[in-house]
C-alpha cells in the first residue's frame, strides 16, 4: 500500500505543480481529494487493515493529504499572481501619474494688455468706470464735437482712415467722452480703452494701436486735480517719478498739455540714453482741462462745469515699462518675445 501512496502522491505533485490554470487546478483537487478522489479512496481501504497496519498507513495518508493540500493552495496563490502580471504586461498599462508626452503650453496675457490692466485697475480704484465706444465711428463724434471742424488742421494731423464719410475708424478714443457726457449728467469719472486707428507706419507709429483716456467732470474740477491723477496713475506703473507738463495744443482741452515723465533708464541725466535720446525725459501723453466748446457740444453748461481729461498711447508705456525698443515687436505674435512676460 505504502509504494501505491507514494506514487499517487509524486503524479499529483507533478500534476499540481504543472497545472496551468485555476480551473485545471480544481480538477486535479477532485481528481485526488474529492469524495471519489484517489486519496480518499485509500482512506477507504485502510479498514482492511490490521489495527497496526492501520494505525501506520493512516498516518502516512493524512499526511499525504494535507501535503497534497497545502500544495494546490500554494500553486493557487501562484496562479493567482501569473494571472495578475499577465494582466499588467498584455497591453500597456495607462499610468495617471506619469509625466505626459508632450509639454503643454500655457497662453499669457499680451504685455500691451497686462499694461492695459494695471491703468484700469489702478484707476478703478480712485473711482474711475470703464466706458466703451464704438471703433467705426463718425466724423462727429471723432471731431465735430471735440470742437474740431471741418477745416481744422488737427484733421490732417491725425491721419484719419475713412470708411466712407462721415463714417471713419477712429482716430483716437475721446470720441467715448462726447459719447458718455451726451448720456449722462455730471459728474462723469471715466476710463476709455480701446484699439484706435491712423494712417502712419514707421519705426514708432503702427496703424492701429491701444489709447487709454481718462475724463473726470464735476463743478469744481482744477489743472491740480489733473496733474495728482496723472502722478498717481505714473506712480502705479512705474513708481513714483517726476512728471513734467509741456504747454501744448489739443482743440479739445484749454489749457493743453503734453505729459513727460523723467526717463527711468537714465533716471533724467540722459547720459548716452537710448530711451529718451539723451533727453531725460520721456513723452507718455496729452492732457488738458475740457474746452468749454465741448461741453456746449454734449449739453453742459461751460459757466458752472469743469473737469480735465488725458490721453495716453498703451503700446508707448508697454515698450517703455518693459524697455521694448521696437513697437514692432509688439504686433509680430513672437512666442519668443511674448513668453518673456
Ligand atoms: N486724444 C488725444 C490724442 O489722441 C489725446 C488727448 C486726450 C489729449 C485727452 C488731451 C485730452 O492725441
Amino acid at each position: 500500500m505504502i509504494e501505491n501512496i507514494e506514487r499517487i502522491r509524486d503524479e499529483a505533485r507533478s500534476q499540481i505543480s504543472s497545472a496551468p490554470d485555476p480551473h485545471e487546478l480544481d480538477r486535479i483537487r477532485v481528481h485526488y481529494l474529492g469524495k471519489k478522489g484517489l486519496l480518499t479512496g485509500l482512506l477507504h481501504q485502510l479498514k482492511d487493515l490490521t489495527p497496526d497496519k492501520r494505525k501506520e498507513m493512516g498516518a502516512v495518508l493524512n499526511q499525504v493529504k494535507s501535503d497534497t493540500e497545502n500544495h494546490i493552495d500554494r500553486r493557487q496563490t501562484e496562479l493567482a499572481r501569473i494571472e495578475i502580471e499577465r494582466e499588467l504586461t498584455k497591453t500597456p498599462s495607462l499610468d495617471l501619474t506619469l509625466p505626459g508626452q508632450y509639454a503643454v503650453h500655457l497662453g499669457s496675457v499680451h504685455p500691451v494688455n497686462r499694461v492695459i490692466d494695471q491703468c484700469v485697475q489702478a484707476l478703478k480704484r480712485v473711482g474711475y468706470s470703464v466706458a466703451t465706444g464704438p471703433e467705426v465711428e463718425l466724423e462727429y463724434y471723432n471731431f465735430e464735437a471735440l470742437n474740431t471742424p471741418d477745416d481744422h488742421p488737427a484733421r490732417d494731423v491725425q491721419d484719419t482712415f475713412y470708411i466712407d464719410p462721415p463714417v471713419l475708424l477712429r482716430s483716437h478714443t475721446s470720441p467715448v467722452q462726447i459719447r458718455t457726457m451726451k448720456a449722462q449728467k455730471p459728474p462723469v469719472q471715466i476710463l476709455a480703452v480701446g484699439k484706435v486707428y491712423r494712417s502712419d507706419y514707421d519705426l514708432t507709429h503702427t496703424p492701429m494701436f491701444h489709447q487709454i483716456e481718462g475724463l473726470m467732470v464735476d463743478d469744481n474740477i482744477s489743472l491740480a486735480d489733473l496733474k495728482g491723477t496723472l502722478y498717481y496713475l505714473v506712480k502705479s506703473l512705474f513708481g513714483a517719478r517726476p512728471l513734467r507738463f509741456r504747454p501744448s495744443y489739443f482743440p479739445f482741452t484749454e489749457p493743453s498739455a503734453e505729459v513727460d515723465m523723467q526717463c527711468i533708464s537714465c533716471k533724467g541725466n540722459g547720459k548716452d540714453c537710448r530711451m529718451c535720446k539723451s533727453t531725460g525725459w520721456v513723452e507718455i501723453g496729452g492732457c488738458g482741462m475740457v474746452h468749454p466748446n465741448v461741453f456746449k457740444a454734449v449739453g453742459y453748461d461751460p459757466d458752472v462745469t469743469s473737469g480735465f481729461a488725458f490721453g495716453m498711447g498703451m503700446e508707448r508705456i508697454t515698450m517703455l515699462k518693459y524697455g521694448i525698443d521696437d513697437l514692432r515687436s509688439l504686433f509680430e505674435n513672437d512666442h519668443r518675445m511674448l513668453e518673456q512676460f
